[in-house]
């Protein structure tokens, strides 16, 4: 299978692509990113040279980059987006543009190229907040930020080229994930990295906002499940398992890091702060045999590990990781 990977060189496009080609020498995966301010190539280095990866510097909102990038794959995972939430509160505007737009584009082209599968990755904001339960896949829509629903409508897109054209289309919906390769804006790489440089972490409100963790590499898990066993035009959660507030993870991350709450700026709720996120992933693990590997803890040791061993991947990033 030849498989074209958006958004590859982001935290975990490039997990997944890594996990793909280190496990299997005949694989054959092609990343199209553009290099936005969240990719990383060097993300990718230590399977640059596998015989069957190939690297595009692309947008996928640019219709004759993405024909001529689809043409002979047999497969679209489709990671690339705008992402963080904050950013999106700061201008709209490139989310619609690659979250909505973009997916728009590669849709065509998977049609056009009779691509046989596309996998479109999204997120449980779609979903908006919710006190008590959890959602299941056929929850209404109701999100509230931006990026929520600038990945809300994607949603909608790749399952009406279902309905509509007959593409064999799939989409994930998972919690909030960590692991290494985050780029240091998100909360847990933002406030390991600042507390190994002995800064202050920057608390939201109260801290009482709730969301459930996945490490990484079992979300890219679930997506090749998905990916290979999941039925056309369904939607897939993937969980964690672990629901945890911002106060609890901030306490955690102190300890891990060995340092007090003295450190911990209490700063202005985010605007429309959703409170609590939580998904239902019973039809991922009943149908498809999905379920999360690494415990919260241990996960969360090995990520503080790992920006401790790797200053030299995080420190460049920071000026890229103030709001532009
Ligand atoms: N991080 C999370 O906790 C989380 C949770 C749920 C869903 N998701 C979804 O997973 C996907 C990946 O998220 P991430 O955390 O790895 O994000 P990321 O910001 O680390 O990576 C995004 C990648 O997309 C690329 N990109 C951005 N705009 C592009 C464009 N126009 N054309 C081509 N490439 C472009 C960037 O260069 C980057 O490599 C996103 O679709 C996101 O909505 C993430």
């Amino acid at each position: 299978m030849r498989t074209l990977v958006t958004g590859g060189a982001g935290f975990i496009g490039s997990e997944y692509v890594r996990r793909l080609l280190d496990a299997d020498p005949t694989a054959r995966i092609t990343v199209l990113d553009s290099l936005a301010y969240s990719g990383v190539e060097a993300n990718l280095a230590q399977v640059a040279r596998h015989p069957g990866y190939r690297f595009v510097r692309g947008d996928i909102c640019d219709p004759d980059t993405v024909d001529q990038v689809t043409a002979g794959h047999d497969a679209v995972v489709h990671f690339a987006a705008e992402s963080h939430v904050d950013r999106s509160i700061e201008g709209a505007g490139p989310f619609v543009r690659t979250n909505v737009v973009g997916t728009q584009v590669l849709l065509d082209a998977a049609l056009r190229h009779r691509v046989g599968r596309f996998l479109h990755v999204s997120t449980d904001e779609v979903y908006g907040s919710i006190s008590e339960g959890s959602w299941t896949e056929t929850s209404p829509l109701a999100p509230n930020s931006p990026y929520s629903a600038s990945k809300s409508a994607a949603d909608l897109l790749v399952l009406a080229y279902h309905r509509t054209h007959g593409l064999d289309a799939v989409v994930t919906r998972c919690t909030n994930n960590y692991g290494p390769h985050q780029f240091p804006e998100k909360v847990v790489p933002l406030f390991i990295t600042r507390l190994i440089e002995g800064r202050s972490i920057p608390l939201y409100g109260d801290g009482r906002n709730i969301r459930d963790w996945l490490h990484v590499s079992d979300h890219c898990r679930g997506i090749e499940l998905a990916l290979r066993g999941g039925k056309a035009g369904e939607v897939y959660h993937i969980g964690g398992g672990t629901e945890v507030s911002n106060h609890k993870l901030t306490g955690l991350l102190l300890d891990a890091v060995g340092a007090d709450w003295d450190r911990v700026e209490y700063v202005a709720d985010r605007k429309g702060h959703d409170l609590r996120y939580s998904l239902d992933d019973s039809k991922i693990r009943e149908q498809l045999g999905y379920a999360p590997l690494v415990p919260f803890a241990e996960g969360l040791a090995a990520t503080v590990a790992w920006y401790r061993g790797n200053r030299s991947w995080w420190e460049p990033l920071r000026a890229r990781a103030e709001l532009r």
